[in-house]
């Protein structure tokens, strides 16, 4: 099977899923919540590097959202969403109803450590992590992947993810695809779509912000605080509400001693931030 000498598949239903995948060697799958851009395409495009059918699902998890995120206002466009997928060589979209993938309250859930989950977009969004672990378990039942493509602008989620396929033993490589970012350096997101033309053209000040972070990381004569204070403040004077700005460990999503800065540890400023109504999030390694 192959996006250029097959037509793509749409496919609804679990049963439907199996039977297609019958007879192929264990896909290379791309979860979405649909809404795509450039960023999810160029994760199809590294999936296609790794052999196997190409499966995309298109699913909008409500249990990874909390009562007043924007489930309900998320974007549906499944036509062109598979309209941009096809010439990408994808083989097969999976795009279950909420009573395919959800037939009973999902009432068995995967709950990742709190020392990794509860952090950052953890603390802010509780249970996030828990809704993304069952989802993606699920998904991983269903398509029965040998390998699953997550961009690393969820920087956390694919840690996060990538634990629980470890210590499930999961025969699954999970990879990681870099950030993809408009002209002017905004990591590309559905959520951008929700941005007034004002706000989309201010939305780069979080990417800067990281920047700065990530331009003291190494340069102990100011705390790790008072960095973290000083992008905060940058963010704030201009209208936005940051969640968090900080600096951490690449291993473990923990803030390093001034000892590890110095040192060369492999660091990341993350942040997520409000402006006006929109939840944006960025990441930068450092
Ligand atoms: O990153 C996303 O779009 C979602 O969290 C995912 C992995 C598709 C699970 O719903």
């Amino acid at each position: 099977m192959s996006g250029e000498e097959f037509p793509m598949r749409v496919i609804h239903t679990l049963a439907e899923l199996r039977a297609a995948l019958a007879d192929q060697p264990r896909p290379v799958f791309v979860p979405t919540m649909g809404n795509l851009h450039a960023g999810h395409l160029s994760l199809v495009r590294e999936a296609r590097r790794h052999g196997g059918p190409v499966v995309v699902s298109i699913f909008v998890n409500r249990l990874q959202f909390l009562p007043h995120e924007d489930f309900d206002q998320y974007p549906r466009t499944l036509e062109r969403d598979c309209a941009l997928l096809e010439p990408e060589g994808c083989d097969i979209v999976f795009a279950p109803s909420e009573r395919e993938l959800y037939p009973q309250p999902q009432s068995y859930k995967v709950a990742p450590p709190p020392a990794l989950a509860d952090l950052l977009e953890g603390h802010f969004r509780p249970g996030f992590f828990t809704g993304v672990c069952t989802v993606v378990m699920k998904l991983f039942q269903c398509v029965q992947p040998s390998v699953a493509v997550f961009g690393q602008k969820d920087y956390q989620q694919l840690q996060v993810i990538q634990g629980m396929v470890e210590q499930f033993a999961m025969p699954i490589r999970v990879v990681g695809a870099p950030t993809v970012r408009a002209e002017d350096g905004l990591a590309l997101s559905s959520r951008n779509g929700y941005l007034g033309a004002q706000e989309r053209e201010e939305a780069i000040a979080l990417s800067t912000a990281l920047r700065e972070l990530a331009h003291g990381a190494r340069d102990v004569t100011q705390s790790l605080a008072e960095l973290e204070a000083a992008a905060d403040q940058a963010l704030r004077s201009r209208g936005w509400a940051p969640d968090y700005l900080t600096l951490r460990r690449r291993s473990d999503l923990l803030p390093p001693t001034d000892a590890q800065r110095v040192a060369g540890e492999p660091l990341v400023a993350l942040g997520a931030a409000r402006l006006g109504a929109t939840r944006l999030i960025d990441n930068l390694e450092c």
